[in-house]
């Protein structure tokens, strides 16, 4: 299993290319299934969930071809020959479980899908309850039994569904269901995450008929077929995030490019609160980490357009690193807080009640062997890495593959000190 070695105290100087969204790229492939058409994605990130669904939908038939080390990240999908009978099997929804964004569509399109439960997770319970609800809403049959969820449809007709709670996936998936099915849908609590304004935007080109993406109500007038199309996914918000946190943490002067500032709008503000100077353009973010001493700021993970969620581990670092203490209320997931006992292990003064991290700065912190134990718990622990003074080793890297491209190699070009060591995975 590979490992990260990182010494920390070099303040990252220089250029950050930020790659395509993983959470964009996983419901466009998805979406891909819903035409017999060839679908092109462009700025696909290379990350180990992408061939994860490669595989997934490979398994139903589908031709995908990553086209990496080509211009543009380019990956074209075409599902002509669709299985009559598509599973998402247990071995692949384990691994990832935006698996199941692979249902709507697939019910949409032939009329059945088979797919795997997911099981607990390390960041909280995550049932997928409301993607059933909405489907059997649209006319879907629901049978679960042996870890399975079977759907089945002859046509979806179109309805009016609420989500009980917000949810990204779900509202990615009821909406790819909604687009093939008979009259109008009307989704209401949606996400407003720029991910499905993304994947509306495919939709829409593909042929479908959506208003309203990106509000918490989207309408949608079903369409009969749907044909190919060409989309250029957006940029990784959290990739960004992630970046200007280590920009700020080691006191560099970070330039990121190919971004959208626009979408971590909220982030950028709690940023200036905690005393991080960031120029933002319109595809650019520059962080000079040295403008200020760092305040502690409370912050509560909501969803978009509030903090993100999947940036909560990493500015918890940066709060160990602020003078004065923080609260960080994490209120989508209800155990994201696994990295708080490795960074205390660093020398962090972290202590979690439920769903509140008390944290109090400033602490030095020192290199360590600490575990990974989910995608962005594992960048939280890179970040800590570069500035604690030593040699610090992350064990089970797998998961920060997961998400993030080749994330050593664009901190070391940037002047830190990191090496992964261990057995060299292979990458397509
Ligand atoms: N929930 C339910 N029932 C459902 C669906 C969700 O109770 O049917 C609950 C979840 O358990 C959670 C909350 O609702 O407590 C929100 O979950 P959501 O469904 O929005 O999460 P998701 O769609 O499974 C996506 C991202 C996550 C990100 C969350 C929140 C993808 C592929 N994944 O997950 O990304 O944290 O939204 O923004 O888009 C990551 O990239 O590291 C990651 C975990």
């Amino acid at each position: 299993m590979d490992k990260f070695v990182i010494r920390g105290g070099t303040p990252l100087l220089g250029t950050i290319r930020i790659s395509g969204a993983k959470n964009a790229a996983l419901p466009a492939m998805a979406a891909a299934l819903l035409t017999d058409e060839p679908v092109v994605l462009e700025n696909i990130p290379q990350v180990r969930d992408i061939e994860t669904e490669r595989r997934l939908l490979a398994a139903m038939g589908a031709e995908v071809e990553l086209g990496y080390g080509r211009a543009h990240h380019r990956t074209t999908i075409c599902a002509a020959n669709l299985s009559k009978n598509p599973e998402a099997s247990y071995e692949l929804v384990k691994t990832m479980r935006a698996s199941s964004l692979v249902l709507g569509p697939l019910v949409a399109r032939v009329g059945f899908a088979r797919v795997s439960m997911p099981g607990g997770c390390a960041i909280g319970a995550r049932p997928i309850d409301l993607h059933i609800k909405g489907l059997e809403k649209l006319g879907a049959k629901i049978v679960q039994e042996h870890g399975y969820i079977e759907a089945r449809a002859t046509r979806l007709k179109g309805a009016r569904y609420a989500f009980d709670r917000i949810t990204v996936t779900g509202t990615e998936d009821i909406l790819m269901a909604a687009v093939l099915a008979e009259g109008e849908t009307v989704l209401e609590n949606c996400a407003r995450e720029p991910e499905v304004v993304d994947l509306a935007a495919l939709l829409t080109k593909m042929g479908a008929q959506i208003t309203g993406a990106g509000t918490s109500t989207i309408r949608v007038k079903g369409v009969e077929k749907l044909g190919g199309a060409k989309h250029r996914i957006i940029p990784d918000r959290i990739e960004a995030a992630t970046f200007l946190l280590a920009g700020a943490l080691t006191g560099g002067d970070l330039m990121l490019t190919d971004c959208e500032p626009e979408h971590l709008t909220y982030l950028l503000s709690k940023l200036e609160e905690v005393g991080v100077k960031v120029d933002a353009g319109e595809t650019t973010m520059r962080v000079m980490g040295d403008a200020a001493p760092l305040v502690g700021c409370d912050m509560s993970t909501e969803e978009y357009p509030g903090f993100p969620t999947d940036a909560q581990a990493q500015y918890m670092v940066l709060m160990t690193q602020a003078q004065g203490s923080s609260i960080i209320t994490e209120n989508i997931f209800e155990n994201r807080y696994m990295h708080a006992q490795e960074l205390c292990r660093m020398g962090a003064n972290i202590k979690v009640e439920g769903r509140r991290a008390i944290v109090r700065g400033k602490t030095p912190l020192s290199g360590a062997a600490v575990l990974a134990s989910d995608l962005r718990a594992s960048a939280s622990l890179v970040l800590a890495a570069l500035v604690a003074n030593d040699e610090t080793i992350i064990d089970r890297v797998y998961h920060i593959d997961r998400g993030y491209e080749r994330i050593e190699e664009k901190l070391r070009s940037v002047g830190a000190q990191m090496k992964r060591i261990g057995e060299i995975l292979p990458r397509r």
